[in-house]
């Protein structure tokens, strides 16, 4: 069963629901240049965005947040903006990886960590390691994060288990590829959020979100607030999902 969720669940909206809900975080380069200011004053604006977005989600029944903040494909950028996105994501980890911590947040990071430097992974382990056992809120971020690049990483790890004679082909199935992907342990994504009018998945949950409701609002990703994230939640609880069956 898709998300190993039951087709008859009911959707209410608040705390104890355990919803997972991932957001595509665009716009914030557009939201700098309206403002006339340069594409990484969007990113900061943005990453306060996600800091508050975490910070909601216990409240609004949503046990599972996921953000995409760097896709495989983001590398296409140019390099001073690059460099001052990994300048940001060094520095919000650790500004708040203490806080996180107190909140009960598990932090966790998907995507290949291979590329990036040295420093951020190291901060990105220490986060790991530090929320280890935290249940109250599950953060994960995907930085360097491509659905392809996942699924082929997640091919690469199974071809080996293969040679090695841990795995037979023959047994290969969902659970098989559910447990070789970065978001091993995680639950389907029930919503994904893409902020600022872009009507695509830009490589972003690709097997883990067959099931996935979508919501797309023009909204910036640095405009987007907890009042329209409780609205958004309460439009999806709305929402019939069937999952292939047949309901009512
Ligand atoms: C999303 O905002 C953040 C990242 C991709 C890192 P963008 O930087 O894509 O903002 P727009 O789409 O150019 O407005
Ligand atoms: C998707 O946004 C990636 C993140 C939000 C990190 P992009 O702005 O990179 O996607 P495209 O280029 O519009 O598809
Ligand atoms: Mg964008």
């Amino acid at each position: 069963m898709a998300g190993g969720r039951d087709v008859n669940q009911q959707s209410q909206i608040g705390p104890g629901r355990d919803l997972h809900v991932a957001f595509i975080m665009d716009g914030n380069g557009r939201w700098a240049k309206a403002r006339r200011r340069p594409r990484p004053f969007g990113h900061q604006a943005g990453a306060k965005r996600a800091r508050e977005v975490v910070e909601a989600c216990p409240d609004l029944g949503v046990k599972y947040v996921t953000l995409y903040a760097f896709s495989t494909e983001n590398w296409k950028r140019s390099k001073p903006e690059i460099i001052a996105l990994m300048a940001l994501f060094r520095h919000y980890i650790r500004k708040t990886m203490h806080e996180l911590h107190a909140e009960g947040a598990r932090v966790r990071f998907i995507g290949d960590r291979a590329p990036l430097d040295r420093k951020l992974v190291a901060l990105i382990q220490e986060l790991e390691a530090l929320t280890a056992r935290n249940d109250r809120v599950h953060v994960t971020v995907a930085l360097n994060y491509g659905g392809r690049d996942e699924i082929l990483r997640a091919t690469r790890k199974m071809a080996q288990a293969v040679i090695a004679g841990q795995l037979r082909p023959e047994d290969i199935g969902e659970d098989t590829m559910t447990h070789y992907l970065d978001t091993a342990g995680l639950p389907d994504p029930d919503l994904v959020v893409r902020t600022s009018g872009e009507a695509r998945t830009s490589n972003f949950l690709t097997w883990q979100s067959a099931y996935a409701e979508y919501e797309f609002t023009d909204t910036l990703w640095p405009d987007f607030g907890r009042a329209e994230f409780a609205a958004v939640l309460d439009k999806f609880g709305l929402r019939e999902r069937r999952f292939g069956g047949v309901t009512g």
